[in-house]
């Protein structure tokens, strides 16, 4: 099966593109809701959640795990890459991460070579798109900003309030003024803002979120790599778990993912 890991809820927004996209696998989603945001965590706590993650999720039969969250895609994939991957004969196992995908479609996005970058305190801390866009292009303006509020402000379902609005503006001045062409939406959760977004970014900016592209890439990902894909079973089941209230979790992503779902089972990861 795939598993699908995040802090919380905002992972959906890469999972649903994923099961609209190859809906023939088997699906596991694991939302960390009770040590979310991961956000404002320090690196030590994000790699110790994460590998506490991939631990459960191999447990469980996982056979491909993909990091939708950001902040620990940018801080503990490649530490997790490295422990549980590095060394070891296991070549049908795969964590993958949602940067990788989303810097390839950037520097291919963008004309005037100035990209910007928005997401957790922690994502943009670790400076890691920085990282992945030079690796592919050290000529590339990166500007960065983290929006630590935004990601509450979605939780609480306060996002279209005109105060959510106010502070996305006052977040993305100093991105706008670099001129750039491309933004990045570095978290799971923007995407339910994109529309404030694009219209504060001007027709201009390209707006690029993980989603679509990781699916896209996923697949491509796949045809290219038959000794994980065989290994993924395809029965279609979708299993959702929590480490919090799975009540809360299944009315949060029915309402806003539009997604019906079975009800989540709690899980313990420490
Ligand atoms: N999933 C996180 C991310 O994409 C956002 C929420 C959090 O801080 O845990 O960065």
């Amino acid at each position: 099966m795939i598993a699908v890991f995040d802090s919380g809820y905002g992972g959906l927004t890469v999972l649903k593109p994923l099961m609209d996209q190859l809906p023939e696998y088997d699906y596991l989603y694991l939302g960390d809701n009770a040590r979310a945001p991961y956000g404002n965590h320090s690196s030590e706590n994000i790699k110790k959640f994460s590998e506490q993650a991939v631990e459960y999720l191999f447990s469980k039969g996982a056979k491909l795990i993909i990091f939708a969250c950001n902040t620990a895609s940018s801080v503990a994939l490649s530490h997790v890459q490295q422990k549980y991957l590095n060394g070891s004969k296991e070549t049908e196992k795969k964590i993958l991460g949602v940067l990788i995908p989303v810097a390839e479609e950037a520097i291919t996005a963008t004309k005037n070579h100035r990209i910007g970058v928005v997401g957790t305190r922690a994502t943009i801390n670790s400076d890691a798109y920085t990282t992945e866009i030079h690796k592919l292009n050290p000529n590339i303006n990166v500007y960065s900003k983290a929006c630590p509020l935004l990601v509450p402000f979605i939780e609480e379902d306060w996002h279209t309030k005109p105060e959510a609005v106010s502070i996305l503006k006052k977040y993305l001045k100093s991105v706008k003024s670099c001129n750039i062409d491309t933004l990045i939406l570095g978290c799971t959760h923007y995407p339910l803002m994109i529309k404030d977004f694009a219209r504060i970014m001007g027709k201009k900016v390209k707006i690029l979120h993980s989603g679509n592209i990781t699916a896209n890439k996923l697949k491509d990902y796949l045809l290219r790599h038959p000794e994980i894909e065989t290994k993924l079973s395809k029965k279609k089941t979708r299993t959702f778990l929590t480490t919090d209230d799975p009540t809360k979790f299944k009315e949060f992503t029915e309402k806003h993912f539009g997604i019906k779902i079975s009800m989540p089972q709690k899980v313990a990861l420490d």
